[in-house]
């Protein structure tokens, strides 16, 4: 089944805990194949830490997390291990190894998990870092790049395996709005041309209303989802004070157009 807008990843009543301590409980929500999904709240409601179970780190203490029809908590490890394959990540610390090259760091995950040869290795890792804009920086150190440069080579990263889907975790955090606006365009673009289906933390408010196709809101008080759908209808017929503030922060006098 790979038809576009059907559910692909079903989290059905999930709870997660750290040391028996429930940080968020009773959480559902469906990722349809080919959303770029957001995972959005305040600073510390768990978005992180969902993301977390989603992506085969962090067991779930009560619940479920079912990817394309298998739940991956109760699969024996093997398959469990082969859907994670499937996945793409970069993480909120976005840490690129910086004893390494850009295009070391890109080619990594193809030199430890693939036989691919050292020409095919580099075709992929070319291919990988023009879609994120990065043509010619190869050879260059993290410490050499700027902040932006840094998440379009974590993205480039992620990608290298041609995952099914791709997990970001506060990709634009510490951008200004233009490198994040064009942050947000590389995201769509890979959207768009490979049909991967994308699962984003973020608090970017540009990026939930222009990229957006559906999110849900995990509320910091009740560790709960608040509202779940897309940004726009879910701004339209909330009655949540703070869903709307998050949202709307300045009242709308700054709202992006669509
Ligand atoms: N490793 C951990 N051990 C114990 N508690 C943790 C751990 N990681 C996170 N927490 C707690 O879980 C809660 C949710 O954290 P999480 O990092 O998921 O939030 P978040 O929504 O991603 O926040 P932010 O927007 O700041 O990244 C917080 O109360 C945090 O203190
Ligand atoms: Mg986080």
């Amino acid at each position: 089944m790979n038809r576009k807008d059907t559910p692909f990843i079903c989290v059905r009543d999930l709870s997660v805990a750290y040391d028996r301590k429930i940080v968020v409980h009773n959480i559902n929500f469906t990722v349809n194949r080919g959303d770029i999904f957001v995972i959005m709240g305040m600073s510390g409601c768990g978005k992180s830490t969902i993301m977390r179970s989603m992506i085969g780190l962090l067991p779930p203490h009560k619940g479920q997390i079912i990817i394309d029809g298998t739940d991956m908590w109760t699969a024996d490890e093997e398959k469990r291990n082969h859907i994670i394959s499937g996945f793409g990540v970069s993480y909120q610390s976005g840490a690129l190894f910086s004893s390494m090259t850009v295009w070391e760091n890109v080619a990594l995950p193809l030199q430890l998990k693939t036989n691919m040869n050292i020409s095919e290795i580099n075709k992929r890792v070319r291919e990988k870092l023009h879609m994120v804009g990065l043509d010619n920086c190869d050879d260059l150190y993290p410490s050499e790049i700027s902040g932006g440069m840094v998440k379009r080579v974590a993205i480039a990263r992620a990608m290298a395996l041609n995952p099914h889907v791709l997990f970001f975790d506060e990709p634009s955090a510490g951008l200004d709005p233009v490198r994040s606006a064009e942050l947000d365009n590389i995201i769509l673009d890979i959207n768009r041309r490979t049909g991967t289906t994308i699962v984003m933390v973020t608090h970017d408010l540009s990026s939930i209303m222009n990229i957006a196709t559906n999110a849900v809101y995990i509320d910091i008080n009740t560790k709960t989802v608040g509202a779940y759908g897309a940004p726009r209808n879910i701004l339209r017929t909330t009655k949540n004070g703070e869903i709307i503030k998050f949202l709307k922060p300045n009242g709308g006098k700054h709202e992006t157009t669509k």
